[in-house]
Formats: structure tokens, C-alpha cells, sequence
């Protein structure tokens, strides 16, 4: 699943598209400032800016949450309590990675990076992806 990460111009893989116009733009754009927080803990040392990129992300991702989650309320998503589910507890561990970042506690970047590279590549595969095409079907594009 790693392997639809690998391109480093930060482009998404085909099997990262759910098909949905919004959502799909959305991903693209968390993809992207998942590239920039590894290439800013390959570069540098500063504390700011890998601060200020964690925040971003954690801001985007989560009005992202509240685009599908709205699609799913308005369609009637029959799943949707278990996919909000996945958001919550992706909320509580970002939350906890950025308390420990800000408190200058021993993070390793490396980690973070990794770990959010595996979750929305497998939640987008398995969670966003069932969305997608339940949201299809439904007419959505
Ligand atoms: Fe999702
Ligand atoms: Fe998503």
C-alpha cells in the first residue's frame, strides 16, 4: 500500500482516486503538505516551519472530515458511523503528536511522517474509497 506514496512530485496514484471531484482535490492537497513536513525534516532543523506545516495539516484534514462527512449525512451514507469513527481517532492522534511536537518532547518527525502516510493511503484505499462509490452511485461526482 506504501507504493501508492512513492512518487515524490507528490502526485496521486490512480488507486488513491475515489471519483469524487472535491474530495479527490482535497487529498491532493493533504498529499502535498505531507511532502513538504518530510522534505522540511529532511532539510532543516527549524522548529517553526515544522510546526507551522503540522498545523496546516492538522487544519486541512480536518475541514477534509467535514467534506465527506457532509457528503455522507446528505446521502445517507449506511456506513457512516464507522468511517467517522476513523476521523476521530485520526483527530485524537494528530492532536497528541502536535501537543508533543509543541512541547519540544522527543518526536520523531520520521514517525509522524510515516504514520500519516500510511493512514490516508489505507483509509483513502479501504474507508474513502467505499465512499466514493456508494457516493457514485448515488449521482454524486
Ligand atoms: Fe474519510
Ligand atoms: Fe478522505
Amino acid at each position: 500500500m506504501q507504493d501508492a506514496f512513492a512518487d515524490q512530485s507528490a502526485s496521486m496514484d490512480e488507486s488513491l482516486m475515489v471519483n469524487i471531484k472535491e474530495i479527490d482535490h482535497q487529498h491532493q492537497l493533504l498529499f502535498n503538505l505531507i511532502h513538504l513536513l518530510e522534505k522540511s525534516e529532511q532539510s532543516s532543523s527549524n522548529k517553526d516551519l515544522t510546526e507551522g506545516i503540522v498545523d496546516a495539516l492538522i487544519d486541512y484534514s480536518f475541514t477534509h472530515f467535514l467534506t465527506e462527512e457532509r457528503y455522507m449525512d446528505r446521502f445517507e451514507f449506511p456506513d457512516a458511523d464507522f468511517h467517522k469513527k476513523q476521523h476521530s481517532r485520526y483527530r485524537e492522534t494528530v492532536m497528541d503528536f502536535k501537543e508533543k511536537i509543541k512541547n519540544g518532547d522527543d518526536v520523531s518527525l520520521d514517525n509522524v511522517v510515516v504514520f500519516l502516510k500510511r493512514w490516508w493511503v489505507n483509509h483513502i484505499q479501504i474507508n474513502d474509497m467505499e465512499l466514493g462509490v456508494f457516493l457514485n452511485m448515488a449521482g454524486a461526482i
